[in-house]
């Protein structure tokens, strides 16, 4: 088979760590999918920067990559809103895969990424866009596909868990913290948006969306972060038994309308929580993400692992990078989306 030529856009935490992976596993990935996953161009905004790199892949010209001949799949891990809307529409109108670790964009957008990905026959992947190096996504929508889930619900932003983590265990400082997981790379580009509970509740609204078969947008996410969290509460939470964590809550729910008929809906927030020193959720620590998925036939299932940092990360695109060059040399397709219920989402008062 021909090989599938990728083109990554971005190459800073987690795009160098993709770099990594696709070289020092080449071979080992074309026995996987079956011919050559190549890197044909690399996206960046300052190329100077980029000496772990070859100078000759690299391009300013994000726009024009995705436009090339040259380029059967797009790897997109820069950020933000746009101008990556625009370029990841122009690759799925083309037909090009995408892959993409945006919850952001996703959590705004996915409903037009969609309907260009289906007008074209192309894939469009996001499981590192959710819990890291978690395998969430893809159980939500192919595994859990034939039951009904519930409730998915817990810890799904890495930053603000280690620092409530190191604020509870260490007694640290809230900033002091904060610039740590910037410099690990855990923090947004704007780390305002994790500790404000933006990044989660993108998160949660991506997750509503896949596990309710509905579209639910960041904006109808209730949202509180934890800036407002300081040492007075940990010392209480601890009188209590109980410890801090940021909580990302869906849930489907179920009411009687004034007519008599049940009702469902769905209720989507993220804000932070005491809960028991007992709970499971209270002894995920540092960047660690956890997440409990509740469906009807399956019962509790539990999601556990490293939900930021470069190759954590890395390693769910490339999953992802897999899957979508399989169904080109196989000539199949990932799952579409699946919003059919069209469920209302219930507001949640501000506090
Ligand atoms: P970084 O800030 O480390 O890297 C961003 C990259 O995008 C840089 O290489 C930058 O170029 C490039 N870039 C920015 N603007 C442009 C532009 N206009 N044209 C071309 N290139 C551009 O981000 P991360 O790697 O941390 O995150 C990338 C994405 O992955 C984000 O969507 C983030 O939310 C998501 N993500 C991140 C995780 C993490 O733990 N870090 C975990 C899960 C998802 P240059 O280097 O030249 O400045
Ligand atoms: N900033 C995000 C976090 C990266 O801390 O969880 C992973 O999505």
């Amino acid at each position: 088979a021909k090989p599938i030529r990728v083109a990554l856009l971005g190459c800073g935490t987690v795009g160098t760590q993709i770099v990594r992976l696709l070289t020092e596993q080449a071979d080992e990935l074309a026995a996987r999918v079956g011919t050559r996953v190549e890197l044909v161009g690399i996206a960046v905004r300052r190329p100077n920067k980029h000496r772990e790199v070859p100078a000759e892949l690299l391009t300013t010209d994000a726009a024009g990559l995705v436009a090339s001949p040259d380029v059967d799949v797009v790897v997109e891990v820069i950020g933000g809103i746009e101008p990556t809307r625009t370029w990841l529409l122009a690759a799925l109108t083309a037909g090009k895969s995408v892959v993409t670790a945006n919850k952001a964009l996703l959590a705004e957008h996915a409903g037009e990424l969609f309907e260009a990905a289906d007008a074209s026959g192309a894939d469009l992947y996001f499981e590192a866009a959710v819990a890291g190096a978690i395998p969430l996504l893809r159980p939500l929508r192919e595994s859990l596909a034939g039951d009904r889930i519930t409730r998915v619900m817990g810890i799904v932003n890495g930053t603000t868990n280690f620092i409530l983590s190191a604020m509870d265990e260490t007694g640290a400082g809230y900033a002091e913290t904060l610039d740590e997981a910037s410099r690990l790379g855990y923090a947004e580009a704007d780390p305002t948006a994790d500790v404000d509970g933006f990044d989660a509740a993108s998160k949660a609204a991506i997750l509503a969306s896949l596990a309710f078969h509905t579209r639910v947008t960041a904006g109808d996410v209730y949202r509180e972060g934890i800036s407002a969290v300081t040492s007075a509460d940990f010392a209480a939470a601890r009188a209590l038994g109980r410890t801090i964590k940021l909580l990302a809550i869906c849930e489907r729910v179920f009411t009687t309308g004034e007519d008599g008929a049940p009702e469902e809906s769905v209720a989507v927030r993220v804000h932070p929580a005491m809960i028991p020193r007992s709970h499971p959720l209270a002894g995920v620590s540092g960047a660690f993400n956890a997440v409990f998925v509740e469906a009807e036939a399956a019962g509790q299932l539990m999601f556990y692992g490293q939900g930021a940092g470069g190759a954590p990360t890395a390693s769910a695109v490339l999953g992802d990078l897999v899957a979508v060059a399989r169904n080109r040399v196989v000539g199949g397709r990932g799952p579409r989306e699946s919003a059919y219920a069209d469920l209302a989402v219930r507001p949640i008062a501000q506090a």
